[in-house]
Order: C-alpha cells, then sequence, then structure tokens
C-alpha cells in the first residue's frame, strides 16, 4: 500500500510565511513517520496561480506574467528545499498538465449537464475569491478573514449545483467519522450543512479575471480558482475522466488532504461534491488544523510587526528545532500563537532535555570508558521498568498512530516526557558519585548503559521530526542502523564507540 499526502497549494501573490511553511512540514514529518514504519508514500505541494488576487499581484509587478508566475512560485520551492521538504511532486497549476485535467474534468461535468448558466448579483469578496452571504459577514458588514467590505456584483456566470448532494454528504459525514480529523471540524461541516447549499458558481467573466483556465464550453469565462485549484490533487496523480486510472485510485483510496480551518469549506463541502460529480470518492482523510497568531493571539500582519518569516527563524535556530516546535506547539482544537520569543524557549526546552542529556552521558563515558559503551551489564528492575516503558510508548505510537495531527502531537510530547524521565533517572542516580567508587562500577555502568539506550530510543522516535539530529544522536552513540520503528529496549550494541560531537543544540545567545 503506497499514501498520498498533500498540502494546500498556496497562493503566490505574497511571501511564504509561517503558516504556509508549518503545513509544508507537518506533511514531512507524516511521510517520515509513515515511511519509518514501512509505507510508501506520494507527497505533493505547491502554488496556486491563478485567480483575481495573483492577477492583481503580477500587474502591481511589472512583470512578464511567465516570469512573475515562475519567480513567485519559485520563492516556495526554495522555501521548501532549503527546509529539505521531501515532496515527490511539486504542482504548479499554470503547467499544461494541470490545465489539461481541469479541461477535462469541466468537459465531463458539463456533458453530463450538471452545469447550467444564469445572471447572478451577490456580494464578492476578492480576498477569498468567493461570493459571501449577508450571514458569512461580521457585524460591520465585512469578510471576516480580510476585514473588507465584500463588493455587490451582477454577472453571468456558469453554476454547479451542490444542494442535491448536501443530505449525501451529510450521511457520508455521520457514517465516516474518521473522514474529518480532529472531529470538532466535522461538527463544523455539519454545521455549514444545516442550510441548503448555493449554487457553486464556476466561472469568472475574462473581462474581471483573465488568469484562469478558459472554460471549454465558452471561452468568454475562466474557470473559477478554486475549482481550478481543487482538482491539482487529482491532476498531480494522473486522473483522466477517460483514460486507465488504476494508479491513481491505488494512490486515492489511501489519500489525505492537510489544510488549516480557513478552507475548510471548500475542502470538506465542494470537493467532495466536485469529487461525486466526476464519480470519484471523497480522500480518506482531510487532516484540519488552526491558525498560527501572533503573541497575545492576534492575528499576525505587517503593520503590527508580529509576522514570523520563516527564513529569519529557520536562521536562528534551525530547521529541525523548528520542525519539532511547530509541531508539537500547534495545538490540535485551537489556534495556536507564535512569535520569535515563543520559539526561542522552545529550542531551549529541547537543548535543556535532549540536548543536556546526551552531552552529560557522553561526557562521563568519554572520561570513565574511553568512551566504550558498557558490555554485559546487569540492569536493575528500575533501569528496565524505564527503558520498557519508553520503548512500549513509541512502539504502540508507530504501530497504531494513524498518521494524524494527534499522533504527531502525542509523539513529540512522548518525547519530550522521555527525555525528561531520563534526564531525573541520571540525576537521581548520580553516576558522577558511582564512577569515583570501585565497588559501585557495575551500577555506574547499568546507569550509563540504560541512559545511552533511552537516548536511542528517544533519538529515532524523533527521526521525522529532526532526521539529521536524530542521525546525529545514533552516530554519536556508536549505533549506525538506520531508525526503524522497531522499538525494542537493551538494543544498543554493547561495546561500541561513543562520540563526544558538538552541541546539538548551540546556545541561541
Ligand atoms: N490557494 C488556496 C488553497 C487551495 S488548495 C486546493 C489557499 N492558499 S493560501 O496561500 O491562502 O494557503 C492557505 C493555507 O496555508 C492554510 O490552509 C494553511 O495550510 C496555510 N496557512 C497559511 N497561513 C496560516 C496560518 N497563519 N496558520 C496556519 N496555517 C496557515 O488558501
Amino acid at each position: 500500500m503506497k499514501k498520498y499526502i498533500t498540502t494546500p497549494i498556496y497562493y503566490i501573490n505574497g511571501a511564504p510565511h509561517i503558516g504556509h511553511a508549518y503545513t509544508t512540514i507537518l506533511g514531512d514529518v507524516l511521510k517520515k513517520f509513515e515511511t519509518m514504519r514501512g509505507t510508501e508514500v506520494f507527497y505533493t505541494t505547491g502554488t496556486d496561480e491563478h485567480g483575481q488576487k495573483n492577477q492583481s499581484s503580477q500587474q502591481e509587478s511589472g512583470l512578464e506574467l511567465k516570469d512573475f508566475l515562475k519567480m513567485r512560485s519559485d520563492n516556495f520551492r526554495n522555501l521548501f528545499d532549503k527546509m529539505d521538504i521531501d515532496y515527490d511532486f511539486f504542482v504548479r497549476t499554470s503547467t499544461d498538465e494541470h490545465k489539461a485535467v481541469v479541461t477535462d474534468a469541466l468537459n465531463y461535468i458539463f456533458n453530463k449537464g450538471l452545469v447550467k448558466k444564469k445572471s447572478y448579483e451577490g456580494l464578492y469578496c476578492e480576498g477569498c475569491e468567493q461570493f459571501k452571504k449577508p450571514s458569512d459577514l461580521d457585524e460591520h458588514g465585512n469578510c471576516p478573514d480580510h476585514q473588507k467590505a465584500p463588493k455587490l456584483i451582477t454577472e453571468e456566470n456558469y453554476f454547479f449545483p451542490l444542494e442535491e448532494h448536501r443530505q449525501w454528504l451529510i450521511d457520508y459525514i455521520n457514517t465516516h467519522p474518521d473522514w474529518i480529523k480532529p472531529a470538532r471540524y466535522a461538527k463544523e461541516v455539519l454545521g455549514m450543512l444545516k442550510e441548503p447549499l448555493d449554487d457553486l458558481c464556476i466561472s469568472r467573466p475574462k473581462s474581471r479575471v483573465w488568469l484562469g483556465v478558459e472554460l471549454p464550453f465558452d471561452k468568454d469565462f475562466v474557470t473559477y480558482i478554486w475549482f481550478d485549484a481543487l482538482i491539482n490533487y487529482i491532476s498531480s496523480i494522473g486522473w483522466k475522466s477517460d483514460g486507465d486510472n488504476t494508479a491513481f485510485n491505488a494512490l486515492w483510496e489511501h489519500s489525505t488532504h492537510l489544510l488549516a480551518k480557513d478552507i475548510l469549506k471548500t475542502h470538506a463541502v465542494y470537493w467532495p461534491i466536485m469529487l461525486k460529480a466526476l464519480g470519484i470518492n471523497p480522500p480518506e482523510h482531510l487532516i484540519v488544523h488552526g491558525y498560527w497568531l501572533g503573541e497575545g493571539g492576534i492575528k499576525m500582519s505587517k503593520s503590527l510587526g508580529n509576522v514570523v518569516d520563516p527564513y529569519e527563524v529557520m536562521d536562528l535556530m534551525g530547521i529541525e528545532p523548528l520542525r519539532f516546535y511547530l509541531c508539537n506547539a500547534m495545538s490540535l482544537t485551537n489556534d495556536s500563537q507564535i512569535s520569535v520569543d515563543l520559539l526561542k524557549q522552545g529550542y531551549k526546552v529541547l537543548a535543556n532535555n535532549i540536548g543536556n542529556l546526551q552531552m552529560r552521558v557522553l561526557k562521563m563515558i568519554a572520561k570513565s570508558t574511553g568512551g566504550k559503551v558498557p558490555a554485559n551489564v546487569s540492569l536493575a528492575a528500575e533501569d528496565k521498568a524505564l527503558l520498557e516503558g519508553i520503548a512500549n510508548t513509541f512502539d504502540r505510537i508507530y504501530k497504531y498512530g494513524d498518521s494524524s495531527l494527534e499522533t504527531v502531537s502525542e509523539l513529540s510530547n512522548e518525547i519530550l516526557k522521555a527525555g525528561g524521565d531520563v534526564n531525573a533517572y541520571f540525576a537521581a542516580n548520580e553516576p558522577w558519585v558511582l564512577a569515583k567508587d570501585e565497588s559501585k562500577r557495575q551500577r555506574y555502568e547499568a546507569v550509563i548503559y540504560t541512559t545511552l539506550d533511552a537516548l536511542r530510543l528517544i533519538a529515532a522516535a524523533a527521526y521525522p521530526f529532526m532526521p539529521v539530529i536524530s542521525g546525529k544522536i545514533l552516530a554519536s552513540l556508536g549505533c549506525s542502523a538506520k531508525p526503524s520503528a522497531a522499538f525494542k529496549p537493551c538494543d544498543l550494541p554493547e561495546g561500541g564507540q561513543t562520540v563526544v560531537g558538538a552541541p546539538l543544540f548551540p546556545f541561541l545567545g
């Protein structure tokens, strides 16, 4: 079985920020988690290059369209490359390959009679690229996400009716409790489905928006950006309305879309209905996360100066501690706060936990045994209990964890907890005192072995978050094996050579 994991494709009208970095990191962490337990993953991310916002941005830039799109898309790709994201495919909606699939899908639903043309008057929010109902607006009549009043627009457009599928979608959600995770977002979608669904406007007149995929059945229109963008999830893995979809189907059966709550409706209402019209099942899972807000719970904005720049924080603390922090600090059910100070605190937690433990134990045995892992140790019940407890926890998460945000969050918490427990064990057993007394040699060696073996388990478990650091810890323990999801206690080869290297989490200053 091979899994398919996707991120949203990002608008290129602005520079990538920490929120975009986060979802793409989360996908990479899930890919590594799955790979470690033996499941292959096809992972995609990319850029959404059509629509009014990108069009306005291109016009302001004064650049040729092709150059503008490439430059802005590369801003995202370069960030993801710098973050060592192991994506298998980078989607760009401006490519001919993607556009051909959008055209194919449009023709398919048009020929099935599922599209109708009508005149429509509505309130249009350019930020969302969506028509709004008065009930979607705040008390000042503004779009709550963009703090701007939508414009009243009257246009002829093509529509795709949704209402006739509403009950099917409600039933689908109720019979697939695992479809949308965490469950609070499934509830939110059921709330959206209490009211009849308006027809989805799937076109924009070229007189207003020209940056898009031309409608195959009317050259005066381009396709609505969301209809175009959502199709990326199937265009990236080769869907065709009339081709051999065997490879597509195999991947699609195990597909997971990652997204934040801002785009829940498009993914959990429009998308499954679009797929149904195309004769495709909904993706296996939608994994939804909250929003990163600035410190104090305020939305990040340039004018407030509280925007966290992914390049800046990556340079400050390194990509791997940043990955760990983001996955650990995102709350499962709410928004989370982020700032450079909070990130520094998170870095210190890691340094004091895993970093400190590794340095202390390695420096100690470098002195006492020339760095050799003690052999023929006889572990006390306390030592065995510590190692078995840690191994069992990681074993359970890797065996039964469901490749969701909950799993990633639990894993990061358990890593910190294990590190805390081993630090406490080390301090309580005072190996530096035992080392001075030859009659306590056996006990000294047991404590050292236990600490080293625990560190091995922690390093292996941390691989999806911190692959390079995990490898460095294992190498420093004289363990060359690739981390695997088999968490067995007392597996550290006896007699191996340990090495005190540079600190894993150098002082930030
Ligand atoms: N182009 C659409 C998505 C189309 S997918 C078929 C879009 N683009 S976006 O650039 O606005 O990206 C939104 C996504 O970026 C969120 O769903 C989330 O994955 C990520 N984030 C952007 N800002 C974020 C935060 N402040 N916090 C958390 N994630 C956020 O919508």
